[in-house]
């Protein structure tokens, strides 16, 4: 963690201050040291007094969302968020984690952007991705799994996210196969995963992610306004997107550690529960084929299993469902 990171986990578990004294101590460094961060952090909007009787407080936090405030906030045992890259605009945060991906970089990076300008969905769609409204961030990882396997992490993706909208927001929130996040009916968030495998082996995978926050509804593109909603939309209050960052990458790193220690069964099982996709007649374009059935499960690598018309057992690893009504 860096030392600012440290200084505002420690200011937050302080709730009525800490004195220079006690901080420089904790931290091994000198006044000097602890004044220059304090001051940083309060030009990044950080409103932090400081009095003579209780010390350093940290009394409110930017609206925009700041690496070591976030870092601050993840378990030290946590690897998804262990490192964190926070951005002001870039293209997609994909594409930026597939250039740290190509590097040493280790896994569990997450890299988050204020504003992506060619953010991409599944199926070669847009992702309208409006500053500072949102979030928008994608993962590193490098799992041991085979790449047909992967397809698991954007099912575990999907529980995890779904967990800490409902625990931040209470929002009850709906899965549909394989990565959408609905909120009465309407996206709320998607999961666009990329990778790279050679000859089954995969170098690393990016779980990209966007929730809609705090976009009102004039602040979506015209064609999407029927279908997506966002979180302010729903709850009718703005919400602290730091505070569900922090909740998203934790959910997620739970998740991730389920699949490592070969427990995806329990993420399956959690999925099912809350899959809308699930027992329903579907219609589902997958490259040029259309499948049309009753889907009846997940296998253990997180695709689809879907009884055709001809009772044929159809095993669908991607694609477009649409629900029979
Ligand atoms: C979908 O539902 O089609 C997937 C949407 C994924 C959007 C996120 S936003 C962060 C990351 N960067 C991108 O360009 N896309 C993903």
């Amino acid at each position: 963690m860096s030392p600012a990171a440290q200084i505002l986990a420690t200011l937050r578990k302080s709730n009525h201050g800490i004195s220079g004294t006690d901080l420089c101590g904790l931290m091994g460094v000198s006044r000097a040291a602890i004044w220059a961060h304090i001051n940083n952090l309060r030009q990044s909007g950080f409103e932090i007094i400081a009095s003579p009787h209780r010390g350093y407080e940290l009394i409110s936090s930017p609206g925009k969302i700041v690496a070591e405030d976030l870092e601050s906030r993840v378990h030290e045992k946590q690897l998804i968020g262990k490192r964190i890259r926070v951005i002001e605009s870039t293209t997609s945060t994909n594409d930026e984690a597939i250039k740290y991906a190509s590097g040493p970089e280790p896994e569990g990076l997450v890299v988050l952007s204020e504003l992506q300008t060619q953010g991409r969905g599944r199926m070669g769609r847009k992702w309208s991705s409006p500053k500072g409204k949102g979030l928008w961030f994608s993962v590193l990882l490098r799992p041991s799994l085979t790449a047909n396997e992967c397809t698991q992490l954007t099912v575990a993706a999907a529980v995890s996210l779904r967990r800490a909208i409902i625990e931040i927001t209470g929002a009850k929130t709906d899965i549909k196969w394989p990565n959408d996040l609905l909120v009465k009916g309407r996206k709320i968030a998607g999961i666009l995963t990329e990778m790279q495998a050679e000859l089954d082996c995969v170098k690393y995978v990016i779980i990209g992610v966007g929730v809609n926050v705090n976009q009102s509804g004039d602040e979506f593109p015209e064609h999407l306004r029927e279908i997506a909603t966002s979180l302010k939309k729903i709850t009718g209050v703005s919400i602290n997107r730091t505070t569900l960052a922090e909740a998203i990458f934790r959910e997620m790193d739970k998740d991730y550690k389920r699949i490592t220690h070969g427990r995806f069964e329990e993420i399956a099982q959690e999925w099912a529960i809350n899959c809308e996709t699930l027992n329903k007649d579907v219609d589902i374009q997958t490259g040029h084929r259309r499948i049309t059935g009753r889907v009846e499960s997940l296998d253990e690598a997180g695709a689809l299993l879907v009884r055709t018309q001809h009772g044929r057992i159809e095993r669908v690893m991607g694609g477009d469902v649409t629900v029979s009504k």
